[in-house]
């Protein structure tokens, strides 16, 4: 009687197991879709609208589904990042800057002569438009931005602090507006990632060199996923130089000498 019991309810048994490992899968793989969807609405999002730009221009692919940091707007294959707005200006004005990307050291290398015209183009609050004009008495700085509130900052910080050799200009999202020929050095830093229209901004910027001017740019490393920075606002080395190169800008040299930036060097012909 006893070892027939053992044998039904080991059937049972195992008749039960059978029948759960298909209904554990089934959890499991829905668990594993919840989970991948919560943590993708936390990178990406879904916006249709930006669909009805294609076409609008040979350079840029668009598509609805991408990352939330981002416009949904790709140049050769680097989605482009959103604008920070004038309303976080302090975070560029944060004390830990000057640990985290060693301004002094990025002005050191830029080879500045006083009699220099730089345009800063992305200037934010002026970080580096101040420090570039201490280095240029003889010369200028073009302070060139698409928000004004952050031109107002940089005329507020002019007036207080009695600077003369920066000249605010309001740009567009496709031209800088700088006088054509006049610029010896252009600086961007940390803002190139989120022009919208990169291929226009960089064919007028290189309009505003005469021959054998430079531009620079200091973006975030994108090769190391520990610096703490959104991704889409990060930068290769490789797609930097890929951008340039497309404009016809030939590259010079990168100084790996920050701690957490890129700095790409690159000359008009
Ligand atoms: C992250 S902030 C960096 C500001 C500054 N370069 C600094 O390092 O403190 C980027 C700036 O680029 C500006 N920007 C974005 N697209 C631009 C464009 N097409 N032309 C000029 N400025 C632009 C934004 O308005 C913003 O002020």
């Amino acid at each position: 009687m006893l070892s027939y019991n053992l044998i039904i309810t080991n059937y049972f048994l195992s008749n039960t197991k059978n029948f759960m490992k298909p209904l554990k899968i089934l959890l499991f793989s829905l668990t594993l879709l919840v989970a991948f969807l919560l943590l993708g609405s936390q990178f990406l999002t879904y916006d249709a609208s930006i669909i009805s730009e294609k076409n609008s221009s040979p350079y840029y692919d668009y598509h609805a589904l991408h990352s939330r940091d981002g416009i949904g707007k790709f140049y050769l294959g680097r989605e482009i990042a959103k604008v920070m707005g004038h309303q976080e200006f302090l975070w560029l004005e944060r004390p830990s800057r000057e640990q985290q990307e060693n301004p002094q050291k990025l002005l050191e290398v830029l080879n500045i002569k006083p009699t220099d015209t730089i345009a800063d183009i992305g200037a934010g609050s002026g970080y580096f438009s101040f420090r570039l004009a201490s280095l240029v008495p003889d010369g200028k700085v073009f302070a060139v931005d698409i928000q004004p509130e952050m031109l107002d900052i940089i005329d507020f910080f002019k007036k207080e602090n009695e600077v003369n050799n920066i000249e605010t200009i309001l740009g567009t999202i496709k031209n800088p507006n700088l006088p054509k020929n006049m610029v010896d050095i252009v600086l961007m830093v940390d803002a190139y990632h989120e022009f919208e229209y990169p291929r226009e901004m960089m064919d007028n910027i290189v309009t505003s060199l005469p021959p054998g001017g430079k531009v620079i740019l200091a973006e975030y490393r994108r090769e190391n996923p520990l610096i703490p920075i959104k991704t889409l606002h990060k930068m290769t080395e490789k797609q930097v130089k890929n951008e340039m190169d497309f404009v016809g800008l030939t590259w010079e040299k990168t100084e790996e000498i920050l701690p957490q930036q890129h700095l790409i060097f690159f000359t008009k012909i």
